[in-house]
């Protein structure tokens, strides 16, 4: 059980990195005040432009890959027969941060991009379904929140797929296990995106265009 906690610690401190309300802190604003209040890549985008936005989403992702890469390092030798199950903590852990920031009352984003640097560090086979799922609702809706939503709801049913058929080279029960912190993790993303959720059923969500003068 430590090295569970050891994981998910090292994803949380990993997580803390928040990188829209740096570069709003560095552009004197705080992201959390302005459009939906979110520190993440879509409100960074909707604030502050495309390059924010894009930072925002490299940084998010990339700090889940680099948690769970010194996690893969550090138990490669003793642990190595449940690697994907512990980088699923380191993951966890790293969400827990970016959502739940210490340092920022607690108040940070919703977790989505980490989770993009989670599935893309676990199995990049899911990232590209995800993907794939992610672009074409994008492009046929521009509701950010839906495309997150269902990426996410895809990524659990994948990965418990692949999971059952042994891609992941683990027994049984440690493939429920991981299963069951991605389900917590869908349910807390689905939490998380209560409101969208609400202004989608209303008929009021945001949209989000890339191109210029395209507003919603
Ligand atoms: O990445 C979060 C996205 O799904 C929704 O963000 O700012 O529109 O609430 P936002």
């Amino acid at each position: 059980i430590l090295e569970r906690v050891i994981c998910v610690a090292i994803g949380y401190l990993f997580g803390l990195f928040q990188t829209s309300y740096l570069y709003g802190r560095a552009n004197h604003m705080d992201i959390r005040e302005h459009g939906s209040g979110n520190a993440g890549t879509t409100n960074a985008l909707r604030t502050m432009g495309k390059k924010a936005g894009a930072l925002t989403l490299l940084g998010d992702c990339l700090k889940c890959v680099l948690a769970i890469w010194v996690v893969r390092i550090l138990y490669r030798g003793d642990h190595a027969d449940i690697l994907p199950l512990l980088s699923m903590y380191a993951g966890a852990g790293c969400i827990l941060g970016h959502n739940f920031p210490i340092y920022l009352n607690f108040r940070g984003g919703k977790g989505v991009a980490a989770s993009v640097g989670l599935v893309l560090a676990l199995d990049w086979r899911v990232f590209v379904i995800c993907a794939v799922v992610f672009f074409t609702l994008y492009f046929t809706t521009h509701y950010v929140s839906l495309c997150s939503i269902s990426a996410y709801l895809v990524a659990l049913i994948v990965m418990s797929i692949f999971g059952w058929l042994g891609y992941y080279g683990m027994e049984t029960a440690r493939v429920w296990e991981m299963d069951g912190v991605l389900a917590c993790l869908t349910a807390l993303a689905i939490f998380r995106h209560r409101q969208n959720i609400r202004r989608l059923l209303n008929g009021n969500e945001n949209k989000i265009f890339l191109k210029k003068g395209k507003k919603a």
